[in-house]
């Protein structure tokens, strides 16, 4: 039996509140562009770090152009800011590869727009109405346009790491481990649970409708795959042996050349690794990053095990037996706090295992939610029920077999755009995301008697 999905605190708030519970996600959001984009100087800003990266001004001016088009002309039907500029900025319109050549704003002229745009933005905020339409109701839009900037502060923060030269981002280092794992593996029992949620206020089109969903029992790792696992795997010869990938998997790697992690190098008989423009040598405890999906199912099948599906990996994070229902993040129901998870780029690394006790799931997997995206084994598709919302290029082009879904969060992603429910997808060939994966098996018929 699954419960019904409780309401959202959200759904309890006064006009007021909103207003400043919204104002406080933008700010945020904002604070974080300006921190990217003041850490480097205005040739790094307008120069392309990848060809796989925009530059970090066209992303400014982008969640600048993307917050004019939603709030300022749609729910506080003003006068456009900048109507000229649409196209520049419209990321359908020009891949990431074309746009340094685009006649975008310089870093003044970047800075200078957004701050207009925002100070429209509080101004409509301040008288708008959350009771009339969808796009408004529990400040829905508002809550869309601070997740897209902090989506876009975690696209800069990949930038920053392709970006060659020295150090200019500093943070703490994350928690040290509190307590070795209980255990290396999870059994989540057969049965349904309920996926996906109706009830998130701020939630996107593709974590809805709340359904059933009925899994198998399974084993999952209580942790990530750590670079000194992934390692012995390299160092056994795994980047050579076609038995461990996918016939896709095996071309890719072949064609790329790939022969270990993104960012990875060899120092003798030591690997260092390249982070943020630091060199340091590679930590073993430290959950593998910078893998892509094929990398990830290869290393599954050589630890005779394979990736959880997108399904198990949301029960084994929201599933609380005792109660049938499902959390809105593994701890509970309360909003993250910085004793649950490694998120929003307080630490620029993920953690080691064993470093958020507070935040494990009912049955005891940890981290799941922040340190890195995981890849599951699951190809982007609608939920039974989906409807487009607000607008199609939100999810329902990216839908079918071409992209892979990423779960959880990293220690790039913010709060705001990491719910237990959210999804990320990407290409399986793609390195350069904070991603890096758990395993997960078919529960043997002894450990379900
Ligand atoms: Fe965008």
């Amino acid at each position: 039996m699954t419960a019904p999905e409780t309401d959202h605190p959200m759904t309890g708030l006064g006009a007021e509140q909103l207003r400043t519970h919204a104002a406080e996600h933008l700010l945020r959001a904002r604070d974080r562009s300006v921190t990217l984009t003041d850490a480097v100087d205005d040739d790094d800003l307008v120069r392309q770090h990848s060809p796989l990266m925009s530059p970090l001004v066209w992303d400014l001016a982008h969640v600048g152009n993307q917050e004019e088009l939603w709030l300022v002309r749609d729910v506080g039907r003003r006068e456009p800011v900048r109507a000229d500029i649409d196209e520049l900025y419209d990321a359908f319109k020009h891949a990431r590869s074309t746009r340094p050549t685009l006649p975008l704003l310089g870093p003044a002229e970047a800075r200078g727009y957004v701050r207009e745009v925002r100070d429209k933005v509080l101004d409509v905020l301040d008288t708008a109405s959350f009771d009339g339409n969808r796009l408004t109701r529990h400040a829905f839009a508002f809550g869309m346009v601070a997740q897209h900037e902090q989506q876009h502060d975690e696209t800069m923060l990949a930038t920053h790491q392709l970006r060659v030269g020295a150090p200019v981002l500093q943070a703490p280092e994350p928690p040290a481990p509190r307590a070795p794992l209980a255990a290396r593996e999870v059994l989540v029992p057969a049965g349904e649970f309920t996926m996906g949620t109706s009830t998130e206020p701020w939630a996107l089109d593709n974590e809805r409708p709340a359904h059933p969903s009925y899994t198998d029992a399974f084993v999952i790792d209580a942790g990530c795959v750590t670079y000194g696992e992934y390692l012995r795997f390299v160092e056994a010869g795994g980047y050579d042996q076609a038995r461990w990938w996918s016939a896709a998997g095996w071309r890719h790697v072949r064609e790329a050349g790939l022969t270990g992690p993104k960012y990875l190098t060899r120092d003798g008989d030591r690997w260092l690794r390249t982070r943020f423009g630091s060199v340091e040598p590679v930590r073993e405890d430290e959950p593998v990053t910078h893998v892509c999906f094929y990398e990830a199912e290869a290393y599954a099948a050589w630890a005779g095990k394979r990736l959880p599906t997108e399904t198990e990996w949301e029960k084994a994070a929201r599933f609380d037996p005792a109660t049938g229902r499902s959390r809105r993040y593994p701890w509970g129901d309360d909003d993250p706090g910085t004793e649950h998870a490694n998120l929003g780029q307080r630490h620029l690394r993920a953690a080691p295992a064993g470093a958020y006790p507070a935040g494990a799931s009912p049955l005891g997997v940890q981290q799941l939610i922040g340190d890195v995206w995981e890849w599951t084994a699951s190809d982007f598709l609608p939920y039974p029920g989906f409807q487009v919302f607000p607008y199609a290029e939100y999810s329902q082009v990216f839908f079918g077999p071409d992209y892979k879904v990423l779960r959880g969060g990293s220690f790039g992603t913010d709060q705001v755009a990491c719910r237990g429910t959210f999804r990320n997808w990407d290409y399986p060939i793609r390195r350069q995301i904070f991603a890096g994966f758990r395993c997960a098996r078919d529960a043997r018929p002894d450990e379900v008697a």
